[in-house]
């Protein structure tokens, strides 16, 4: 063993470095300087060298470098205010490209159906360039302002001692020192700035969605109603196919369907008749798709209480929106009477008021009330009479 300077000795059979551990009334009286010097002492950690990469301070080469980095910071906190006025005010509603409507933005007249393209690509460039701006801000500040610094540490086993962790926040420090951080001004604000608004930018993003009152309009509110709610009292919804052609309006009767086959179905109002846009809203709305299976003949079926006249003889009518966590449900085994959800693998027994038989879904799919008009076109006698889709948390069971 052999001791060297400031109470260090080392071990010359295992070459490994000790130092004399301070007093706790040592410890107290030390300077950030000494803390910092300690820690790297403890953790068998020399220093080579340390030289500063701008030794003189205030020169046009750092200012510039200054500018350099503050401009990252300024990127990102530019982008993130675009995000957040994008995310609160852009108009983001769905608008059918056969809508001819405009927006007036800033004196310009726009198309409704651009802008509302247009979100998405906004948000999400906005997002990305405020995200990459902070990133590349940090790792240009350390390039040009960390000292070049050659160090040699001892590998050790096991966690950091109470020691260690003291003295690593005064490493730190003097880490932020070294670099100059206290009098560049023009960093200091622009990366709090880019910090502070990425942080108000993940709130508002976060939260924004339990802002709103879903429950406002009470039993109108939205995750109530779905298309196959008549607009007037008395109006026909009649079950409508996708012939892939999105304003044809071709209507499904009983002969349509084999025994035990499904045919997707979505809803026809007669008050759309000729609208375009609403006709294939009523497509593309992610609540209104249903399945319409006709079962087997001689399969026995169950209905559920409260619901025994919702089905039309063999002919039942379930949501599509799987509600686990709503994927389509649209697999229809016909000799089991199993409805399978391909996402999760959830199975619903069709002839037992799709109750859930396997997998993660708890609750049976809603049934839609459904029979037959005097022209013999299959209609619903009403909406759901329960939500649609995965449960949430206002949700009653
Ligand atoms: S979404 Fe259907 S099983 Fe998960």
């Amino acid at each position: 063993m052999t001791e060297g300077h400031n109470g260090a000795s080392t071990d010359v059979t295992t070459g490994e470095s000790r130092r004399r551990r301070p007093t706790p009334v040592e410890l107290d009286a030390m300077s950030t300087e000494e803390l910092a010097r300690l820690a790297a002492e403890l953790d068998d950690v020399t220093i080579v060298s340390n030289r500063s990469k701008w030794p003189i301070p205030g020169t046009r080469a750092e200012r510039r470098a200054e500018r350099g980095v503050a401009a990252w910071f300024v990127l990102s906190a530019v982008s993130t205010i675009v995000f957040l006025g994008a995310f609160l005010y852009w108009p983001h509603n769905y608008v059918s490209p056969l809508d001819d409507s405009t927006v007036s933005i800033f004196g310009l007249t726009v198309s409704a159906h651009l802008m509302y393209s247009l979100y998405t690509p906004v948000i999400g460039t906005a997002f990305g360039l405020s995200v990459l701006g902070l990133g590349l801000g940090v790792i240009a500040y350390v390039k040009k302002f960390f000292p070049v610094e050659v160090s040699v540490q001892q590998r050790h086993d096991g966690p950091s001692d109470e020691l260690d962790r003291k003295t690593i926040v005064a490493q730190l420090a003097r880490a932020g020192k070294d670099t100059g951080i206290a009098r560049r001004k023009i960093i200091k604000r622009s990366a709090g700035a880019a910090a502070g608004l990425m942080g108000a930018g993940l709130v508002v993003g976060l939260g924004g969605g339990l802002i709103r009152n879903p429950w406002e309009k009470g039993d109108d509110s939205p995750l109530l109603v779905t298309g196959w709610r008549p607009v007037f009292p008395g109006e026909k919804v009649y079950l409508r196919r996708d012939t892939g052609v999105s304003d044809e309006v071709s209507l499904i009767r009983p002969e349509d369907l084999e025994a035990g086959t499904l045919e997707s179905a979505f809803p026809f109002r007669e008050s759309e008749r000729g609208d375009k846009e609403k006709l294939v809203h009523a497509l593309k709305a992610s609540d209104t798709p249903i399945m319409l299976i006709r079962l087997r003949p001689g399969v026995t079926a169950t209905q559920r209480a409260g619901q025994e006249d919702f089905h039309y003889g063999d002919y039942y009518a379930y949501s599509k929106v799987c509600t686990h966590l709503g994927c389509p449900t649209s697999l229809y085994e016909t000799q089991t009477n199993r409805i399978l959800c391909p996402c999760h693998q959830s199975q619903f027994l069709a002839n037992e008021y799709a109750k859930p038989v396997f997998g993660p879904a708890t609750r049976a799919l809603p049934q839609l009330p459904i029979t037959v008009d005097e022209q013999g076109y299959f209609v619903a006698r009403g909406d759901f009479i329960e939500p649609i889709g995965p449960a949430y948390w206002e949700r009653k069971p």
